[in-house]
């Protein structure tokens, strides 16, 4: 049901579409200069459209939205609480003077801890011990980090953060950008997308941080596979859609690399049928390695500030390339 939730009554028109019915942090003093309407989806939002000029993207059916953009003929900003835009990142939005703006840097911290923590739990065999059930009392040791080298593929924000506490745990770090520039006080090396095999070949971890493009999609092949080390192990918390998955259970299964920690998959959530529950050498974790508690209150404060910038007219954060499907800055 639209819910309005306060606001000016005057000022551009500001939805929040949120399928969910959650309880958020109040915008601050910027109800007082805009009007803002809660609705639960795009059909709610129609009544709206004459007068739309922001929408709050929460969860909802992303793709209606675009549907609805040419019929909106005053709507000028889009803020996803997403850090991923590959949904709405379409040509629609330049077509029609939309800008779209990302989540980048909310969801940072949560990934790059989960990170540390996927691949401690692996390598010191926290996975497996967790697993564990009366009569059996593996006598194998424990692999250490310290000392070993990290790739991260997307050397962006998320990329950035996660290398800074991977070397805080005494990791050496090294990165796979858009475009290759010098090394510095997190990455060793920074390469282009043409080392990529190279550099895995290196590695003795592999965190991939990629989002979804074309020029992404299954980007982790076989061939990548088999250029790792056989005792890599293999983090995804960027996009399922980068990795060719049956091609990853199978260098699993084969062992041609040691292990997985997967925070994002084909479809989500996981199928029950999927071999990946049941790998002794996998870790499952059901997408939310980014999300701190606090994360929504974090979004807020993202719009809330950009909510100013866009009535102060001056620049926003997080604009997205929507030839890239990203924002420059954030994932790469
Ligand atoms: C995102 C996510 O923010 O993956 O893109 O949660």
């Amino acid at each position: 049901m639209p819910d309005p939730a306060g606001g000016g009554s005057r000022g551009p028109l500001v939805a929040i579409v949120d399928a969910v019915d959650r309880d958020l942090p109040d915008l601050g003093d910027v109800e007082a200069l805009a009007r803002i309407v809660r609705v639960a989806s795009v059909d709610e939002l129609v009544e709206h459209l004459d007068e739309l000029e922001i929408v709050f993207a929460w969860n909802f059916d992303r793709p209606a939205l675009l549907d609805v953009v040419p019929r909106a003929p005053r709507l000028r900003w889009i803020q996803s609480i997403s850090a991923g835009v590959e949904e709405f990142a379409k040509p629609v939005l330049a077509e029609h003077g939309v800008v779209l703006t990302s989540a980048a840097g909310v969801y940072d911290p949560g990934l790059a801890e989960s990170v540390l923590g996927f691949l401690l739990a692996l390598s010191a065999r926290i996975v497996e011990d967790a697993r564990l059930s009366p009569g059996s009392w593996p006598s194998e040791g424990t692999r250490l980090i310290r000392g070993t080298t990290a790739l991260v593929v997307g050397a962006g924000s998320i990329g950035t953060e996660t290398g800074r506490v991977l070397r805080a745990a005494g990791v050496r770090v090294r990165g796979i950008a858009r475009t290759p520039r010098p090394p510095d006080d997190v990455f060793e090396r920074i390469a282009g997308p043409d080392d990529l095999h190279g550099e895995l070949a290196a590695a003795d971890h592999v965190v991939n941080v990629l989002p979804r493009t074309p020029d992404t999609e299954e980007l982790f092949d076989a061939a990548a596979f088999a250029a790792m080390k056989p005792t890599a192990l293999f983090v995804n918390i960027g996009r399922g859609a980068t990795v060719d998955e049956p091609a990853l259970i199978e260098a699993l299964r084969s062992g041609r690399i040691a292990g997985a920690a997967l925070d994002v998959f084909d479809v989500e959530p996981l199928p029950d049928d999927s071999p990946l529950w049941t790998m002794p050498n996998v870790l499952v974790s059901p997408h939310r390695a980014g999300d701190h508690e606090g994360w929504p209150r974090d979004v807020v404060a993202l719009f809330v500030d950009n909510l100013r910038r866009f009535l102060a007219d001056e620049p926003l954060r997080n604009v997205v390339d929507v030839s890239l499907g990203y924002a420059p800055g954030g994932r790469s």
